[in-house]
């Protein structure tokens, strides 16, 4: 059968003003992300503080506008008070999720100022698996109060007068989760939840906050954990989050290609249970999705397993160093696709992670930076995914996989920045045998012309980058032509696209 993609793309079929924290991501006291990640004292790049300019750099590029912090797993035997106060005295941590030594050289006040130096702003994690309410507070206090209480003044005593703003806060993390140190039933957590939220906005009344959601699809509580948390939480939460990481084991990369689909059924179902849980409680306000955690993470899970099990107590140990492959790009594109679709109730989401724990940007220790395949579709979308999300009604050729049905050959949606007149359509073909030729009617954009076509792809599904060479890299396709109202463009096999037109 023929392969085809017709789409339509108008002003009036809008999604969303796209809120940029979509494109945001994620530093876990895990592995190297923090410690010969993003901080280094001594290293060549190293600036005053003994943060890695070359990174800085990098994630300055991708203009990442919010980071989780700082876990993860991490957060739930996280001591705040030891990561505060003179370097010298804070103590050394047994650092139970990822079996490591937490040396708490970096804490609340040195990431504040990383986060500040890379343009961005923190999503502040509590610990709610082995803490409480009490803890909860003080933390809020210690941040966000200016000054004149026991907190705020020990910030100030610790050399930060003004307070750090923190806007944005995650009740706990994956709670839901047997691995989670101090895991709870969903009754436990909304009830934990709501106490701590409701203390909180006491203190703070200006915060969102996140309540937990569950942390994959394949939870057996999901989605009974998203209804009866709220059902507690509901009156004092801004945002529920949601986690799912995709791998492809089986190296089966059609299948794994469909995995967006997962990624789509995921969100409708917790957009759906946000919607009950506001009906049931006659509600006015609806509940948003905060897809705190997503990406491709499995290439390295035998490694860590086995360095966790056998070599444990490690500081900064190798850990979750996926070398990401142009298929896992793909996807990641796939992903990005899927999030911008459902922005009208997604406004935050996370890359898991950022530097060197499953992360599109890598370190040498002892030489440079450089990055991974799956940062080209975040850089794109970060770079030209702002504005107003637009729904296209796109007609394309179907396949099965394995595991899912209709799947599109091609998937795309497009964002039009209003300001700059600018409209970007990002597109994957996700067949690996064809090329497609895609006709897009933009007819009320008129006087729209191509600016360029970007696209990432690779004869090698299984390709990856390293410190030496970038083999998966965007580069400029011609011959894609705006002729009256269409725009035509042959998106390549298996590949990622981003076509870019302007008001000439
Ligand atoms: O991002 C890696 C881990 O994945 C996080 O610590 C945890 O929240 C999730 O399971």
């Amino acid at each position: 059968m023929k392969k085809f993609a017709n789409m339509i793309i108008d002003k009036d079929f809008r999604i969303s003003r796209i809120d940029k924290r979509i494109y945001g991501s994620f530093i876990e006291h895990l592995g190297r992300a923090v410690y010969t990640g993003i901080y280094q004292p001594g290293h060549p790049a190293a600036d005053e503080n003994g943060f890695r300019k070359d990174v800085m750099q990098l994630v300055k590029e991708l203009n990442v506008p919010i980071i989780r912090y700082p876990g993860g797993n991490f957060v739930s035997s996280f001591v705040w008070e030891d990561s505060v106060g003179p370097v010298e005295q804070r103590p050394k941590r047994l650092e139970l999720a990822w079996r490591s030594l937490e040396t708490n050289e970096i804490g609340m006040n040195e990431f504040a100022k990383w986060t500040k130096a890379v343009d961005s702003e923190i999503m502040m994690a509590i610990n709610l698996g082995t803490r409480g309410v009490a803890d909860a507070c003080n933390l809020l206090e210690y941040c966000n109060h200016p000054s004149g209480t026991k907190y705020s003044d020990l910030r100030i005593s610790h050399g930060v007068k003004d307070p750090l703003g923190i806007k944005t806060w995650c009740l706990g993390n994956e709670m839901d989760g047997p691995w989670q140190l101090g895991a709870k039933t969903p009754e436990e957590y909304g009830r934990l939840a709501q106490e701590t939220a409701k203390a909180m906005k006491l203190i703070d009344p200006t915060i969102e906050l996140v309540s937990c959601g569950s942390s994959n699809t394949g939870m057996p509580t999901f989605p009974q954990w998203e209804a009866t948390t709220l059902e507690h939480t509901y009156d004092y939460v801004d945002f529920v989050s949601l986690h799912q990481y995709f791998g492809n084991p089986d190296n089966d990369t059609e299948d794994f290609l469909a995995l967006s689909m997962e990624m789509d059924h995921f969100i409708k179902t917790v957009i759906a249970t946000c919607d009950f849980v506001k009906a049931k409680k006659r509600g006015k306000k609806d509940i948003n999705l905060s897809f705190d955690e997503w990406n491709v993470w499995f290439h390295s899970n035998a490694g860590d397993n086995d360095t966790m099990k056998n070599r444990p107590w490690q500081q900064a140990p190798a850990l979750l160093e996926d070398r990401y492959t142009f298929e896992d790009a793909l996807l990641v594109g796939l992903m990005l696709i899927t999030l911008i679709k459902h922005s009208d109730r997604v406004r935050m989401a996370c890359l898991a992670q950022l530097v060197n724990v499953i992360a599109p940007i890598m370190t040498e220790k002892d030489g440079g930076a450089w990055t991974q395949t799956i940062y080209y579709p975040y850089l794109h979308a970060s770079r030209y995914g702002r504005g107003i999300a637009l729904q296209p009604v796109l007609n394309s050729s179907k396949h099965d996989t394995k595991g899912y049905t209709d799947v599109t050959d091609v998937e795309s949606v497009a964002v039009w920045n209003e300001e700059a007149e600018e409209l970007t359509i990002f597109a994957v073909n996700r067949d690996l045998k064809d090329d497609i030729v895609l006709t897009c009617d933009i007819g009320s954009f008129a006087g729209y012309d191509v600016v360029e076509h970007l696209v990432l792809e690779c004869d090698d599904l299984k390709a990856t980058n390293s410190a030496d060479a970038q083999r998966v890299a965007p580069k400029c396709q011609s011959g894609t032509t705006v002729d009256g109202r269409t725009v035509t463009a042959s998106l390549h096999k298996a590949s990622w696209n981003v076509i870019r037109l302007a008001k000439r």
